[in-house]
Formats: C-alpha cells, sequence, structure tokens
C-alpha cells in the first residue's frame, strides 16, 4: 500500500471487539486532505450566529470553514427571508461582496453583474449578443441552509439532512430558551492536535475523574451516560447537588434526573453543551493535520447561574482537555502506538463517531 492511500477502516459494530481507527490515518498528513473531503464536506457545519431576523436588509460575507473548506459565502437578509449564497461571481469568479453592508443588490465589481439577495441573475453589461444567456447557471448558487436556536448552520454539499442529522435531539433540546439567549462571547482556542483527537476527548467522560478535578465535584460520575443516534451523540452529566441541576419541563423525559449538563455532539465536529445557564456551543474546524481551531460561542439566558455547576469553570476545562489532547498527538506519532480499544460503558460516543468516519471513508 502507498503510504498515501487511506488505509482500509472497518470499525467493529461490536464494542467489545472494536478497536480505535488506526493511529497512522491521523499522523500521516497525506490522508488529512482527503479525510477533510470525505467528511466536513458532505456534513453540516456551524457558520455563526444567526443573523437578527429585524426587516432591514443586510449583506454580510463568511468564509465557511477557514482553514478547511474556505468556502466564501455570502449570508443576505431581508424582508423576505434569509439567503446563504455562493460569494463567487458566476461570470469570471470575482469575490462579490468583502464586508458587510446593506445594500437591495449584489453588485460584482469586476465587469458589473448584479444579482438579486436570493442570488437570482440581474443584469451584465455587454451580453446582449449571448445567447441562451441569462441560464440558471447565471444565477449565485444556494448554499443548503439550516437553523438550530440562534445558531446557522450550512453543508456545501450534503450527504444527509440537518433534521436528520439532529434526529432526537431536536425535540430532547427543544426546551432550551433560545429567544432569552444573548450571545455574550466568541472565542477561538487552538490546539496543537488533529481534529479527530480533539473530538474523541470529547466524546468520552472517562478521562473526567482523571482530567477534570474541578468538574468531578460537581458531577455524580457513577450516573454518566450516554445515548447514540443515527448521526449524533448525547453524554449527560448528572449534577451531584439537586440545585445544579439544570431546569427542564415536568413533561422532559430527563426531568427526573438532576441533569448538570447535556452534552449534544453533531458528527462530525459541531459541540452543543447545556448548562443551567446556557449553551456553550464549540465549532471545530480543522487548520492542518496537527492543529485545530475551537470556536467558543457562549448563549446565556441564565446570568444568576453562570458561576456554580459543571459549566462553571469552562475556560479551565478546556485548557485541561487541550492539554491531555496535545500529548496524545504527540502519544500517536510514535512508532510504538498503533490503535486502541474502547470501553464499552464509557467510550460507546467514541466509537460511534469512529464508525462514522469510517463510514465516510469507504462510502464515496
Ligand atoms: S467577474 Fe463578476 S462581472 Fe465579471
Ligand atoms: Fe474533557
Amino acid at each position: 500500500m502507498k503510504t498515501s492511500e487511506l488505509p482500509q477502516v472497518d470499525i467493529d459494530a461490536d464494542i467489545t471487539r472494536a478497536s480505535t481507527l488506526p493511529a497512522e490515518l491521523i499522523r500521516d498528513p497525506a490522508h488529512y486532505p482527503r479525510l477533510l473531503d470525505r467528511v466536513f464536506a458532505r456534513t453540516w457545519h456551524v457558520v455563526g450566529p444567526k443573523p437578527s431576523s429585524d426587516a432591514s436588509t443586510r449583506l454580510e460575507p463568511v468564509t465557511f470553514l477557514p482553514g478547511s473548506l474556505n468556502e466564501p459565502l455570502l449570508v443576505t437578509s431581508s424582508q423576505h427571508g434569509l439567503n446563504l449564497l455562493s460569494n463567487v461571481c458566476t461570470h469570471r469568479g470575482n469575490l462579490l461582496v468583502h464586508e458587510s453592508c446593506r445594500t437591495p443588490t449584489i453588485k460584482c465589481r469586476y465587469h458589473g453583474r448584479s444579482f438579486d439577495l436570493d442570488g437570482t441573475f440581474k443584469r451584465m453589461p455587454a451580453f446582449e449578443q449571448a445567447r441562451d444567456f441569462p441560464a440558471p447557471t447565471d444565477n449565485l448558487p444556494k448554499i443548503p441552509s439550516a437553523s438550530l436556536g440562534e445558531l446557522l448552520f450550512a453543508s456545501v454539499a450534503p450527504q444527509m439532512t440537518f433534521e436528520s442529522l439532529l434526529g432526537p435531539l431536536a425535540t430532547r433540546l427543544a426546551f432550551i430558551p433560545w429567544s432569552e439567549a444573548v450571545l455574550t462571547q466568541t472565542k477561538d482556542y487552538v490546539v496543537n492536535a488533529n481534529w479527530l483527537l480533539y473530538c474523541d476527548n470529547y466524546l468520552e467522560g472517562l478521562h473526567i475523574p482523571f482530567v477534570h478535578d474541578g468538574l468531578m465535584e460537581a458531577l455524580d460520575f457513577t450516573s454518566y451516560a450516554t445515548e447514540l443516534n443515527e448521526w449524533a451523540s448525547l453524554q449527560l452529566g448528572i449534577a451531584k447537588r439537586p440545585q445544579d441541576a439544570i431546569p427542564l419541563p415536568a413533561e422532559h423525559p430527563d426531568a427526573h434526573r438532576n441533569v448538570a449538563a447535556f452534552y449534544a455532539f453533531l458528527f462530525p465536529a459541531t459541540m452543543l453543551n447545556v448548562y443551567p445557564w446556557g449553551v456553550s456551543v464549540n465549532a471545530i474546524r480543522p487548520l492542518g493535520p496537527a492543529k485545530t481551531c475551537i470556536t467558543y460561542l457562549t448563549f446565556v439566558y441564565d446570568q444568576s447561574r453562570l458561576g456554580s455547576g459543571a459549566g462553571a469553570d469552562l475556560e479551565r476545562v478546556e485548557l485541561e482537555d487541550e492539554a491531555i489532547v496535545e500529548k496524545v498527538q504527540r502519544g500517536i506519532s510514535s512508532r510504538f502506538y498503533k490503535q486502541g480499544r474502547f470501553s464499552p460503558s464509557m467510550e460507546q460516543a467514541v466509537h460511534h463517531f469512529h464508525r462514522l468516519v469510517s463510514k465516510q471513508l469507504s462510502d464515496h
């Protein structure tokens, strides 16, 4: 096998027998772009906070997954709604909008082609003699988008609908009072490790007693629970003290459980962490074979609960996770490490994640 060929990966469906993804997949930089293509381009990712739904017209250029997919997109919003478009002119490929602005027409500054806010071609000088013009390909491509609470998601070539990605989590997390949520912080963390290792670490609570003593004080570790859906997983941290639980409606399936935190993972790289005070979103984007950016979006709806429970000191927990994940990055580069096994009781979500990654690799 040539080194650039992706290794054959088949993760056993039976966690009691399965081994993890091979370290070679992560440590060989030749595999990195193919993994991105097969996993990131076909799934959904956070674009950012949803633009406010006031009736004013607004154009907002965004780079979708800078550092990996690098796709120039344009969010347009007006009284007619929101559109997510390609920000590339359909004439000769100029970038259209460079900074946020308010204008009713998108106009290219190269040769003057213009578009409506929904991407429909409007006008173009010197094209009177062009035949079969304009055609649908002269419109700006619309990018599949979806929203969850105050978040805007997109996918450049979705393999699944956003609804199927979310699955039963849509109703499970429907109690979140997004309309009261205020975005209080957007912060990037950069970790010197492959994105897969960062996700692996998120997907199990087995490391909590060893890595996070502060968090351990808030959680009843023996009740930690993991649930798997088709594309998503949910971990539930249960509070030691009932006063640290998330207030849930009486009809919620977890109302009896003193949930301190819901850790919801949307394949392949979105983490929604729900605490008594609000939601902390971690949007993961690969920057290189051993570099990953984690964007924290903090939405608060109950200030009074900020300092206690499982979500009390997220910065500390993040830095503890980053330190261990960077050590793992160095460890898996060792010629003596090939792959590992899963804890059947505590690493179900890591196993599920590795199965999904391997499925994406074989399914192309
Ligand atoms: S590239 Fe936009 S009008 Fe020519
Ligand atoms: Fe952790």
